[in-house]
């Protein structure tokens, strides 16, 4: 039985991705009002809280393999680490970002006391490091849909993007399968390098009028997305991300996609295509 902490955008596709390959899969939440769709796929439904390292045990009963996918509060992974760890959990897959200590953003130096914790646990892992996600762009669907425009502080700057859903799928790939896989980390970004000008370009293709992006300082950015009721912790994160991202930080690419799931990585075009009616 392989466990999936959490239903957010990654956990859910590697749910559905197993359940559709009749692999016995349960998935942690804290709201499993939310999960119809994933419990009439045959997944089990554990309630629980990464902050409650008694719910997170008894989520564990029975899991040969743990899906280790949420917002990266250290804390809370550190305490699925130690579940799987007091459950003899047999192989641990974990998604990363770019992970560093020195990083001035604090996400990225918790993913290295994430990675850290998961190293001193003995337990066999796997980490994924995937680039932006398309879906991030999701949150800005409906202010797109109303004013045709969007701007962030990614300046001109390529990112490697990568569909969530494919994150799911190596996911859940690794995790039904996690023979050959420990100790390896992999690269996960989509085909190509696009800047915000080419989501743009796109965008305004599929959905027939001009969709214009605009240039934002990181100042700017950050107000934008308090404005939008991101919490201010994250939003600071995220605004400190993109800004990263206009000096290059996103701008690489990698074959791991394909080469793990053996079809090329979704497109920027086939993202905006089957979301089209968000931005409309
Ligand atoms: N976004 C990106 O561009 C990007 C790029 C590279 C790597 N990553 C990494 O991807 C990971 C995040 O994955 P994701 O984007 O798939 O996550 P996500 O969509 O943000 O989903 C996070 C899930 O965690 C659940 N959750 C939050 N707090 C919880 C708690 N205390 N107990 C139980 N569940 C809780 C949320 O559910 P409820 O709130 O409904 O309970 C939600 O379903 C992070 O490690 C991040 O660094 C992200």
């Amino acid at each position: 039985m392989i466990l999936v902490t959490t239903a957010g955008k990654v956990g859910t596709e590697a749910v559905l991705t197993l359940a559709a390959r009749e692999a016995r899969v349960r998935v942690l939440t804290r709201h499993p009002d939310k999960l119809d769709a994933l419990a009439a796929a045959g997944a089990e439904i554990a309630v629980g809280d990464l902050d409650d390292p008694s719910g997170i045990d008894r989520a564990m009963v029975g899991i040969s393999t743990v899906l280790l996918v949420s917002p990266a509060v250290p804390a809370q992974e550190l305490n699925v680490v130690a579940g799987a760890a007091r459950a003899g959990v047999g192989h641990v897959v974990k998604v990363s970002s770019k992970a560093s200590a020195d990083s001035p953003i604090a996400r990225r130096r918790g993913q290295t006391e994430i990675e850290a914790g998961l190293i001193a646990s003995g337990l066999p892992h796997t980490v994924l490091r995937p680039n932006a996600y398309m879906q991030n762009l999701l949150a800005l669907a409906p202010a797109i849909a109303a004013t045709s425009s969007f701007g962030s502080a990614a300046g001109k700057g390529r990112i490697g993007m990568v569909d969530a859903r494919d994150v799911g799928a190596v996911a859940a790939q690794i995790a039904a399968s996690p023979a050959g896989h420990a100790g390896r980390t992999y690269h996960l970004t989509g085909p190509e390098l696009i800047s915000n000008y080419d989501v743009a370009e796109v965008l305004s293709q599929i959905v027939g009028r001009s969709i214009t992006y605009r240039e934002l300082s990181y100042e700017q950015n950050l107000a934008a997305l308090v404005r939008a009721g991101v919490p201010e912790p994250i939003a600071v994160m995220n605004a400190q991300a993109f800004s990263l991202i206009a000096e290059g930080d996103a701008e690489w690419l990698s074959d791991d996609v394909p080469s793990l799931l053996g079809r090329p990585a979704r497109s920027f075009a086939r993202f905006a295509a089957d979301h089209a009616a968000a931005f409309s």
